[in-house]
């Protein structure tokens, strides 16, 4: 039995203080795929941002056009109390599901595993994420590559090659799914790095 987490479940996380999936940093291969980005025009989402650390690294190298976005209201709040120079207005506390916006880019990053893992619940994530997009824009970054244990109750939830090719593919062209080179030591072997261009 998988369930969907309310922002109460998180922000319970957040509160306890026990956030496994916080880096304390930038995850390496995402620090690495904003090194090579020029564009610093880019309109950029992070979408479940939790601690930001990709929202702050990106503003920090001059993406002003950056996007915070989480319904937990105290992860945006630490966030906003962390990051004192950042504006306001683009911390979003709302639910990914009913924002709205298009974007150049939007950053994944243990984000799409934090939701329950039926076929339903997938294809929900894929399509908001292609209606957040503009033609031609991407949506890039690390999506587990261990695969669902059936047993498993609470996030994060992984997955097949297969399935990110089945799920993205009609809506998205799918420029890479790569084992990462560039893992955090902990989660080596267990992440795709992902490229995909909205059609
Ligand atoms: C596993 S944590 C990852 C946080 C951050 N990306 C990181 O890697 O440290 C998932 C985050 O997504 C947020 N989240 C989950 N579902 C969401 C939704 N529907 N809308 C907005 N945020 C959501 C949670 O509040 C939580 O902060």
């Amino acid at each position: 039995m998988h369930f969907t987490f309310k922002s109460s479940y998180w922000t319970d996380r957040y509160l306890e203080n026990h956030a496994p999936w916080d880096l304390n940093h930038i995850s390496r291969p995402l620090k690495e795929y904003i090194d090579h980005l020029q564009d610093k025009e880019l309109k950029i989402l992070v979408p479940g941002a939790g601690p930001g650390h990709e929202v702050s690294y990106l503003y920090r190298k001059g993406f002003k056009n950056v996007y915070y976005l989480d319904f937990s209201q105290k992860a945006a709040d630490e966030f906003a109390i962390k990051e004192k120079d950042f504006p306001v207005d683009q911390i979003l506390s709302d639910d990914f599901f009913n924002h709205s916006g298009k974007y150049d880019l939007i950053l994944e990053q243990t984000f799409f595993c934090a939701f329950e893992p039926s076929e339903a619940a997938r294809r929900k994530y894929v399509q908001k994420m292609y209606d957040l997009i503009h033609p031609g824009g991407i949506l890039a970054g690390v999506w587990w590559s261990f695969l669902l244990n059936p047993d498993q109750e609470n996030p994060p939830y992984g997955g097949s090659r297969e399935e990110y090719e089945r799920l993205f593919s009609e809506k998205f062209e799918i420029q890479k799914i790569d084992e990462c080179y560039n893992s955090e030591p902990e989660r080596m072997g267990k992440e795709y790095f992902c490229v995909f261009q909205k059609r």
